[in-house]
């Protein structure tokens, strides 16, 4: 069957029939007039990254008819990484911000790395350079620098080991050291010096989207639904970390509902996942603040249609800084 190209597409019966079981999947969390919508595009790009020998890697931040509809894979950053550097595929083409990417490629290099919008930023990356970095180690010498992943290349090029917020106190741990200095989230450092005795020099960068959780609203959740789990990403404030019955990873946190099965759940992060394990667990009660990732939402199907189209925009990292970043990445991979 050849589903048309984008220039003409239209929902019909191949685009119906080829599309059903992701509809079956998606028609309780996307209202039933959007899906004429997206259906011609979830079957044309999955038609063509077959022809482009492309993998499709998709952040659990992604809208359910990205992550349900056309990802090959899809995982926390951590997950993502690591998936990245085993892609057998020629081409990876990542939903997800541009830290993501770029990691992808300074794991495989020889790969052509793709993001469907090269301006999906993040606020955390954007809170500090490779010379900031540079100037603290001048300050702190001999004191190893954990990277949270979420930076550029030249702040991963100037670190001794990444992080996520999968295994960052693992990670800081893992040096042996009486002290690091951990950068750039003022937040999850916290959060890792509250759970580890090593001492945490911090930077004070801080997720646009987790920051504007409180204390007082993750009250009001317990108090107006009864019963209610609330689970959160380490990106919080204390405070409202504090108030959770579980911090964790995105997949953590997916993985909690999953095994815990609560009857109701608020998930402290970003808008869409909740969308995306809904799917997963209809039996669960999920209450749903909406705080949207703007670099996240960058990522449309059309842009994602247009970027297998014409295998750009491409991310590239220069070799010299890919190289050292390289180390910094690695090292968080072995441990
Ligand atoms: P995870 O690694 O937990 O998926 O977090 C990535 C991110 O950008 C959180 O805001
Ligand atoms: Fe960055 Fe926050 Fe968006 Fe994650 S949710 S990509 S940390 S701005």
């Amino acid at each position: 069957m050849q589903i048309q190209s984008s220039g003409h597409l239209d929902f019909n019966a191949d685009v119906r029939r080829a599309t059903a079981p992701v509809w079956a999947r998606l028609s309780d969390v996307i209202p039933e007039v959007e899906w004429p919508v997206h259906a011609p595009y979830i079957a044309r790009i999955n038609e063509l990254k077959r022809e482009r020998d492309a993998v499709i890697l998709v952040h659990n931040y992604q809208t359910p008819e990205i992550f349900h509809g056309v990802a090959d894979h899809s995982g926390d950053s951590l997950e993502l990484a690591r998936l990245g550097a085993e892609a057998e595929a020629g081409v990876i083409l990542m939903c997800g911000v541009h830290f993501m990417a770029e990691t992808a490629k300074i794991l495989a290099p020889e790969k052509t790395v793709l993001i469907p919008d090269l301006d999906a930023g993040c606020s955390l990356a954007a809170a500090i350079t490779g010379e900031d970095v540079r100037l603290l180690k001048q300050k702190y010498p001999g004191v190893p620098v954990v990277t949270y992943v979420n930076t550029s290349a030249e702040v991963k090029a100037e670190s001794d080991i990444c992080c996520t917020s999968a295994n960052a106190v693992r990670i800081v741990e893992s040096l042996g050291a009486d002290r690091v200095i951990f950068l750039p989230d003022g937040y999850l450092g916290r959060y890792v010096a509250s759970k580890t005795d090593v001492e945490m020099i911090l930077w004070e960068g801080s997720c646009e989207v987790h920051e504007r959780f409180t204390a007082d609203e993750i009250r009001s959740y317990r108090n107006s639904h009864q019963g209610i789990q609330v689970i959160a990403h380490p990106e919080c404030p204390p405070d409202v970390l504090a108030e959770a019955d579980f911090v964790g990873s995105t997949s953590a946190m997916i993985r909690y509902v999953g095994e815990r099965k609560p009857r109701r759940v608020v998930m402290v992060t970003e808008c869409s996942m909740s969308d995306n394990v809904a799917v997963e667990h209809p039996d669960v009660d999920f209450v749903r603040p909406c705080n949207l990732c703007p670099h996240m939402k960058r990522i449309t199907l059309p842009k994602i249609l247009a970027t297998l189209e014409n295998l750009r925009p491409e991310v590239r990292v220069p070799a010299a800084i890919a190289e050292r970043a390289r180390l910094a990445v690695t090292r968080m991979l072995q441990i």
